[in-house]
């Protein structure tokens, strides 16, 4: 028994725990040796139950089926000694079983007890993001902060966090201010560089964006979590401006390519992009075909309906639309299935469903129908996970679909409130010019 950097209480050899300690700095920096911290941790003292904690929930972060049961098979037969480590535990059970509110609500009751466990910090983080919960991702480290001493190495991290949660509920001055004083205390901090950018994404500042992610590139353009996403902001940006090319070069380079690991996070930032570029007109040549495929070799079993929309939209896009239906039909019954306390069957049956029937209308050519079925839960997509600016892609959908389906008084309402939000929007004026 021995204590963490922090100073709470926990199992291993003193190598061991300076080995966790590496582990949760490395994922506080989104860097990928947090695994190979986690595996010397074990090997040191395979009873450090903190460190298989950790590896339970890089597998259940990842928001795959596969990846979440490998992940919790790590901490199979753990037994916690203290009462932090059996918290742990059982956020990891309740997790794998499918209840992620609850297991966030206990990641909350931890963070009462030890509002410096950095691991249930970042974890928790990352849980609010996943399940959409803007109010906890600003109110979990907002909580926590006051216990951090100021000059403390993750204090800077923690004020990364409440950056992104203060941008996702609309407070982009704040946010911005704690933002920078993240980056005073790491410049490394790429979830701060992220939640920056969020701010001009929300605001519809594309340059600015640009000007933040290329002035901070050496810091964020490296061997990441986040680098996927981040270089999907500066294509949105890019997009934004009206260069559909230097978009496409920013997915050839860094979002997706035949060097991608196939993973759903990056798939979603892929299918995400070329999307906004589909609603646009643009062809995006064979990057479909090689999309769509990924996702066709993805479990079918329904995990997080997050990642099935997008694969809707891939598969649509490719011109597999029975392959986007049978997804369809698969969520439909799985939504008429036993109502567990699943947070994907919630998802499922109070949007995601909609905005499923919504796609595969939208492919079908069906406009109109695909404003039925968007238009009503429009204001009730964060309850799937993502960001703002992540479901941002529906609402676009929505728009263009009511462009096309000659709805011209909706689409021109839709445009109205886009430009209410991000005044300075080149897309949300084209719109509006459009419906007119
Ligand atoms: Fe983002």
């Amino acid at each position: 028994m021995g204590h963490d950097k922090q100073g709470l209480e926990m199992t291993g050899t003193g190598a061991a725990i300076a080995a966790y300690d590496r582990a949760v700095d490395s994922l506080l920096r989104m860097q990928p040796e947090v695994v190979v911290h986690s595996v010397a941790a074990l090997a040191e003292d395979a009873d450090c139950v903190m460190a298989r904690v950790l590896q339970a929930y890089l597998g259940l972060m990842s928001s795959e089926a596969a990846e979440s049961r490998a992940g919790a098979a790590r901490v199979a037969g753990a037994v916690g000694r203290t009462a932090r480590e059996q918290a742990h535990l059982e956020v990891v059970a309740v997790w794998l079983g499918g209840d992620w509110h609850k297991a966030a609500r206990l990641l909350d009751a931890i963070l009462a007890e030890d509002p410096m466990d950095s691991l249930a910090l970042s974890v928790g983080h990352q849980l609010d993001f996943l399940l959409g919960d803007a109010a906890n991702l600003k109110g979990r480290p907002s909580r926590a902060l006051a216990a951090w001493p100021t000059g403390h190495d993750h204090r800077g991290f923690i004020l990364g966090m409440q950056a992104f949660g203060l941008g996702e509920t609309g407070d982009y001055d704040r946010a911005q201010a704690a933002g920078h004083d993240a980056l005073a205390a790491h410049g490394e901090d790429v979830w701060a560089i992220h939640a920056l950018a969020h701010v001009h994404e929300m605001r519809g500042e594309p340059e600015a964006g640009l000007s933040l992610l290329d002035g901070q590139r050496a810091n964020w353009d490296a061997n990441n979590f986040l680098k996927v996403h981040t270089s999907w902001h500066a294509a949105i940006f890019a997009l934004d401006l009206g260069d559909p090319d230097r978009a496409l070069e920013v997915y050839d380079a860094a979002v997706f390519n035949a060097q991608s690991r196939g993973i759903a996070m990056e798939m979603l930032d892929g299918t995400s992009l070329l999307w906004r570029l589909h609603l646009d007109g643009v062809e995006a040549g064979p990057r479909w075909a090689v999309l769509a495929e990924a996702w066709a070799g993805k479990p079918t079993e329904p995990w997080y309906v997050f990642n099935d929309l997008h694969a809707i939209m891939a598969l649509i896009a490719a011109g597999r639309q029975a392959e986007a239906e049978a997804v369809l039909a698969r969520l439909e019954a799985f939504a008429q299935g036993p109502n567990l306390p699943r947070s994907n069957h919630l998802a499922v049956a109070s949007a995601g469903l909609a905005v499923a029937r919504g796609l595969i209308a939208y492919g079908r050519g069906d406009f109109e129908a695909s404003v039925a079925a968007l238009a009503p839960v429009r204001h009730q997509l964060a309850i799937f996970g993502g960001s703002h600016a992540q479901r941002d892609v529906w609402q676009r959908t929505l728009l263009v679909a009511a462009e096309k389906a000659g709805a011209k008084a909706f689409a021109h309402q839709l445009a109205r409130e886009r430009l209410d939000l991000r005044p300075t929007s080149a897309w949300a004026r084209s719109k509006l010019a459009l419906s007119r």
